[in-house]
């Protein structure tokens, strides 16, 4: 089954965030109906204790995580209407139980080993899946061995540009990359 979704609009310097809106509803990532096929990542992890929504934007992901009984701090570094705003992730010293986001892809590594340094469980991103790839990724982050599970999108999305009718995309393979600090070993890797 192919999904197309209309693009509305971009956070300005921010051309993931296209992607993942358009990304989140059809998977519905974290929906609490709609499941039924292990499309979501909480059909697979379990999260302890609160969940920081760290680069929440307009808090799509924040209310679909609430709706699943978790408790939600929400924060973003720009006003976006929702969630606490000026909290620049990469600077602050919060510790909490675990952190759940999308950050911008081009900050995805400043990101986890910031969040690994405040979570006392699981720090969830959604990224592209070359994520993986990288000399410098490889030393600094997966060379800990904190990186549990990564659960790669096995179905591709197109994209409807505004103002276009023909659809674009799905060429961006995209996966949930689920560290552990209190892991040590290798990923195991599966596919939702
Ligand atoms: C892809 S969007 C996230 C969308 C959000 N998860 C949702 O479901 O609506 C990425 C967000 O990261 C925010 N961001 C970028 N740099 C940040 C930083 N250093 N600290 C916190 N948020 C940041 C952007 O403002 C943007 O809202």
């Amino acid at each position: 089954m192919k999904f197309r979704v209309r693009l509305r609009g971009t956070f300005t310097g921010n051309p993931g965030w296209s992607l993942v809106k358009a990304i989140l509803a059809p998977f519905n990532l974290m929906h609490p109906q709609g499941c039924s096929n292990h499309h979501c990542l909480k059909d697979r992890e379990k999260f302890i204790g609160n969940i920081w929504e760290c680069a929440c934007g307009t808090g799509k992901m924040s209310e679909i995580i609430k709706k699943n009984g978790y408790e939600v701090i929400s924060s973003d570094l720009v006003d976006r209407g929702y969630g606490e705003s000026n909290i620049d992730f990469l600077k602050s010293e919060k510790k909490v139980d675990n952190i759940i986001t999308n950050p911008p892809f081009k900050l995805g590594q400043d990101f986890v080993l910031h969040g690994l340094k405040l979570v006392k469980n699981k720090l969830a991103i959604f990224n592209k899946l070359n994520f993986l790839e990288g000399i410098r990724r490889k030393e600094k982050i997966f060379n800990q061995n904190k990186l549990k599970n990564v659960y790669v999108f096995s179905r591709r999305v197109s994209f409807v540009k505004e103002g276009q009718t023909k659809s674009a995309g799905g060429l961006i393979a995209f996966a949930w990359f689920v560290f552990d600090v209190n892991y040590n070993g290798k990923p195991t890797i599966d596919w939702i």
